[in-house]
């Protein structure tokens, strides 16, 4: 384990929808017109965006993004009104626009347009009415500064903490709060933008990106290929560039831009390995951008440019499944996407099967087991929290927040599926079908039906006995684990075990066999600690493995919880700067949980959260206001 380092110190098959059929999938039973979206007000099968035209200037003061949003339209015969989606904007004007570029006619003619009832979370449809010629509608409008999808933050909130920053995160519905659209990923586009910001920050997107800084503020970017809404971000603050390898570099703030690009010098290999399996990478570069720690999410996959929390430079690449997991998508969401948030499962669950083969090639076949064991530990335990209607994988979240979704029933039950046809039909079989299924279905959207029929066409009807002993339709429709599901066995994890033991029967912490354990093997050991604990084994654990002062954030945090859930109060110091200082809702949902179990435990941890919460993104408050019951006046501000 590494303890020099301080984690931050160191620091739709859709038919008129997808645009060109895929050239083998005639077998492929198509639906006439998209699968509705639960979550959007667009309607697609009449008016679709094809290309989105930003122009924006960042106004850190006022915390809002002003400007004009173009949208290229393709229109079905007869098809009269626009549909999109927006949430928290303010729409100042709409102009319509016909012939060639919208960019020649700048003032364009007034539209009629109404903007719906706002609906929690999804926001207001706005409907324009089209011109019999119109080919684009302009919007000029800005956002509010309390947008869902926005983080602003102080200089104080940033490693170098002379300039604020801003960051977007945009799946699953929050686009429409920074930008009109029609934000479901049935929808793809190509787009351009012109970001405005105060030099010497750097804007950075989801697209083809500059190397330096622009002395006058304005950076001009395009994305080329056509991408789902969700996958529309933008960052702008202090920003260096490291290159790692002839396709990949990482963006950080100076402070931490070295370790970065030593922490994740294995991406180009990744990548390699990727194109060996799974085909040609199609996005140009793969780039990482090293976020502030109020990041919420460990990565989010945003094309070409994937944004990333600092707590996974540990300072001994350990934590790099993280890259795997998000350079995967690059393939299995990115390229195929999923039709609704109802089929979440199959951009998760391919990624975290593709992750794990990834890491098999760059780090071994043992490495790989034991992250498949800890996954299918983490299914388990929240197996046990969940509605069974949220186990399965294919879900109706109509009328919910897709967020909901966000289990890992659709990461590590999604997996397990793959890994269990895999284990049937054999990786020769299985990899030459799913190369091909990225081929065939690529830059477009599918839903969870088609993948089901496409691979009962393609591989289980000619293999009946395999098909019946992996029963596709109960893993996908049907509740919790199927008895069936691969059960990884880790060679590394059973010496954990045997250490375990020992301590529990009277052996000190300090002459425990530790000696050359990975960040893993202390995750396994940490989770499975005997229960009840007194606090004399906490503090004899915490003074020879330095537990409380680990520089690892996945090691801390498993200890931490486990500090919380024995009352070891030594850790609360540690506890507080943690929860303080890191935004990512993974970590902090499960610490803030395990403190709102008691009565003192929500008290301390409303105290904390009092002083925290105006530093983390409102997805991470959505979660925690909930668990810790808190109620924030002004907090319905806007929707
Ligand atoms: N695309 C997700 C993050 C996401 C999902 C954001 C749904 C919003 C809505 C990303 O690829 C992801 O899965 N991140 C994980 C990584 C982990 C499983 C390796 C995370 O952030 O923890
Ligand atoms: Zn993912």
């Amino acid at each position: 384990m590494n303890r020099t380092a301080t984690w931050i110190g160191a620091l739709v098959a859709l038919g008129g929808c997808g645009g060109q059929e895929p050239p083998a999938a005639r077998s492929v039973p198509m639906a006439a017109t998209p699968p509705v979206d639960p979550h959007s007000f667009a309607r697609p099968a009449e008016v679709r965006v094809t290309h989105l035209d930003l122009d924006l200037t960042v106004d850190f003061e006022a915390r809002r993004l002003r400007g004009t949003a173009t949208l290229s339209l393709e229109r079905a015969p007869g098809a009269g009104e626009l549909r999109l989606d927006t949430r928290q904007l303010e729409v100042a004007a709409v102009t319509l626009h016909s012939e060639g570029r919208a960019e020649d006619q700048p003032g364009g003619e007034p539209a009629v347009f109404t903007l719906g009832e706002e609906s929690p979370f999804l926001g207001r449809g706005l409907t324009v009415a089209l011109g019999p010629a119109t080919t684009a509608v302009r919007i000029e409008y800005q956002t509010l500064p309390g947008a869902a999808a926005l983080q602003w933050l102080e200089p104080a909130q940033t490693a170098g903490g002379r300039h604020p920053f801003l960051f977007t995160q945009s799946q699953a519905i929050l686009a429409r709060t920074w930008v009109p659209c029609q934000d479901t990923p049935a929808v793809r586009m190509t787009y351009e933008a012109t970001i405005r910001v105060p030099p010497p920050l750097v804007a950075l997107m989801s697209a083809e990106n500059p190397t330096a800084p622009s002395a006058d503020g304005v950076y001009a970017f395009r994305m080329p290929q056509a991408v789902p809404s969700y996958l529309l971000a933008l960052a702008v603050g202090e920003l260096e560039f490291r290159s790692m390898g002839p396709r990949t570099g990482v963006w950080a703030e100076p402070a931490l831009a070295a370790a970065a690009a030593w922490e994740f010098a294995e991406t180009e290999a990744m990548m390699e390995a990727a194109e060996r399996l799974y085909g040609p990478y199609r996005w140009g570069r793969y780039d990482l951008l090293v976020l502030p720690p109020s990041f919420p999410y460990g990565g989010m996959e945003n094309p070409r440019l994937t944004f990333l929390t600092p707590t996974v430079i540990a300072g001994d690449r350990s934590l790099v499944a993280l890259i795997a997991h998000e350079l995967a998508h690059s393939w299995s969401g990115n390229l195929v996407t999923n039709a609704t948030w109802n089929d979440f499962w199959l951009n998760e669950g391919f990624t975290s099967y593709i992750e794990n083969r990834l890491i098999e090639e760059v780090k071994g076949a043992e490495y790989a087991e034991m992250l498949r064991a800890l996954s299918l530990q983490d299914l388990e335990d929240e197996l046990a929290g969940l509605a069974e209607r949220d186990t399965h994988l294919w879900l109706d979240l109509a009328g919910r927040d897709p967020d909901d979704g966000m289990t890992s029933v659709a990461y590590d039950k999604g997996a397990a599926l793959l890994r269990l046809l895999e284990e049937t039909l054999g990786r020769e079989t299985w990899d030459a079908y799913v190369g091909d299924y990225f081929d065939r279905f690529a830059f477009r959207s599918i839903d969870t039906a088609t993948f089901v029929a496409d691979l009962e066409a393609r591989l289980l009807s000619a293999r009946p006995d395999d098909a019946a002993a992996i029963d596709l339709q109960g893993w996908v429709y049907g509740p919790g684990l199927p008895a069936n599901h691969p059960l990884p066995e880790s060679r590394a994890f059973e010496a954990v075990d045997a250490e375990l033991a020992r301590w529990r029967d009277g052996a000190p912490a300090a002459e425990l066999a530790t000696a050359g354990w990975v960040t893993q093997q202390w995750q396994h050991f940490l989770r499975n600690l005997p229960d009840p604990l007194p606090a004399a084994g906490l503090a004899d654990l915490d003074r020879a493995f330095g537990l409380s002062t680990s520089g690892n954030s996945e090691v801390l945090s498993a200890w931490l919880t486990v500090a919380i859930r024995h009352d070891y109060r030594p850790a609360y110091p540690a506890l507080e700067t943690f929860l303080t200082t890191v935004g990512r809702r993974k970590f902090l949902k499960p610490l803030y949980a395990e403190l709102a179990r008691t009565e003192d435990g929500l008290a301390w941890a409303r105290r904390v959260y009092a002083n925290a919460r105006p530093g983390y993104h409102s997805v991470s408050t959505n979660t925690i206001d909930e668990i810790l019951g808190w109620e924030e006046s002004g907090r319905k501000q806007a929707g």
